[in-house]
């Protein structure tokens, strides 16, 4: 596989976070040919003569940060080979479909300051694209002829589907718990970051369930960090609307947390917000602090899933540039 030319390179770099990049700098030469290699096995996944390629090729450009392909390459050190280089590619469609159908199923105009598949190419088209990139994922892991990575994408792809699910149950439920609450956020978002880990570690060896456990805690705290940044905002730096969870009836920890000292918020009738009201519940979910609360438990795991990586047989190098990702899912905007 041939990696992108050095220009789209740098400009696809320069859309990065900083933590990001700062993994890629100290990991030195291996770290960004690998991930070079799924960049362009995601291309080659992608492309073809289907009517679907187009928005594929912008779903595929569209800014994302690649965080999971890395830590199946991290998870795997410095030997990682084609059977890590693999599983990154089929993870980051894995990933991929779930936004695609994601932003289908909450009707969701932005994503990463662009518009979504859904809104620019219809509902058809970007469930179509969904399967297509879903499809794909597995199509590359058969071809790899590794088993055991088939067996944990699948049980992975369907925990995220329960957690969709859960997610769906649970929507306008102001009853919701914490427990319900972390209960689907480890099936919709933990576990794919954990599979990542899992993949990467297996594909060299090496015991694989510490990892797996950094990467289902880094997983929850991301989307601890998603939800403060859907009531936070600035859409200018999230790339997504504010309150999109408040308008499609998701119970978010800021949102149990801040109903706690919020009378109002308690009461809140989710079925009735508009843009208009949404924004003014974000603004009231703020004020009660709850924000800096989440924010608190998601670096809470992130030092749980670092203080995990210790004395598990990782290279020293290994473990420092997992703890700068993990670093990162909690410092950043998009
Ligand atoms: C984004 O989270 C969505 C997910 C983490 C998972 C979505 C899962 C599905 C649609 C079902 C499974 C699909 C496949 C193809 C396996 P979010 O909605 O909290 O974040 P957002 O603000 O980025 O939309
Ligand atoms: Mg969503």
């Amino acid at each position: 596989m041939n990696p992108r030319p050095a220009d789209e390179e740098s400009s696809r770099r320069r859309s990065l976070p900083e933590p990001v990049t700062a993994v890629t700098d100290t990991a030195g030469d291996w770290l960004p040919a690998r991930m070079a290699e799924v960049e362009a096995g995601l291309l080659e996944a992608v492309q073809g003569d289907s009517e679907l390629a187009e928005d594929a090729i912008r779903t595929l450009n569209a800014g994302g940060k690649r965080m999971r392909p890395m830590l199946v390459l991290l998870c795997a050190g410095p030997e990682a080979g084609a059977a890590a280089v693999r599983a990154g590619i089929a993870v980051e469609l894995i990933h991929m479909a779930s936004l695609v159908h994601d932003d289908v199923l909450d009707r969701a105009p932005l994503r990463r300051g662009l518009p979504t598949v859904y809104a620019s190419s219809g509902r058809g088209r970007a469930t179509a694209l969904g399967d297509r990139l879903f499809s794909t994922a597995f199509k590359v892991l058969v071809e790899g002829g590794d088993a055991a990575a088939v067996t944990e994408v699948s049980a992975t792809a369907v925990d995220l589907a329960r957690g969709e699910l859960k997610q769906r149950e649970g929507a306008f439920d102001m009853d919701l718990t914490e427990t319900d609450y972390f209960d689907r956020c480890a099936l919709k978002t933990g576990r794919l970051f954990e599979a990542a880990c899992v993949l990467g570690r297996a594909s060299t060896g090496g015991e694989e369930a510490p990892v797996g456990l950094f990467g289902h805690r880094i997983g929850l705290a991301f989307q601890l960090l998603d939800d403060v940044l859907d009531i936070a905002g600035p859409p200018e730096r999230t790339g997504k609307a504010r309150g999109t969870d408040l308008l499609d009836g998701t119970v978010t920890l800021p949102l149990i947390f801040a109903a706690r000292f919020d009378p109002a918020l308690a009461a809140l009738d989710m079925r009735s917000l508009d843009e208009a009201s949404a924004a003014i519940a974000c603004d009231r979910i703020e004020a009660t602090g709850a924000l800096d609360e989440v924010r608190n438990q998601a670096i809470e795991l992130i030092e749980e899933a670092k203080a995990g990586l210790i004395e598990v047989g990782l290279e020293p190098q290994q473990r420092e540039l997992l703890e700068l990702i993990a670093d990162g899912v909690v410092q950043r905007y998009s």
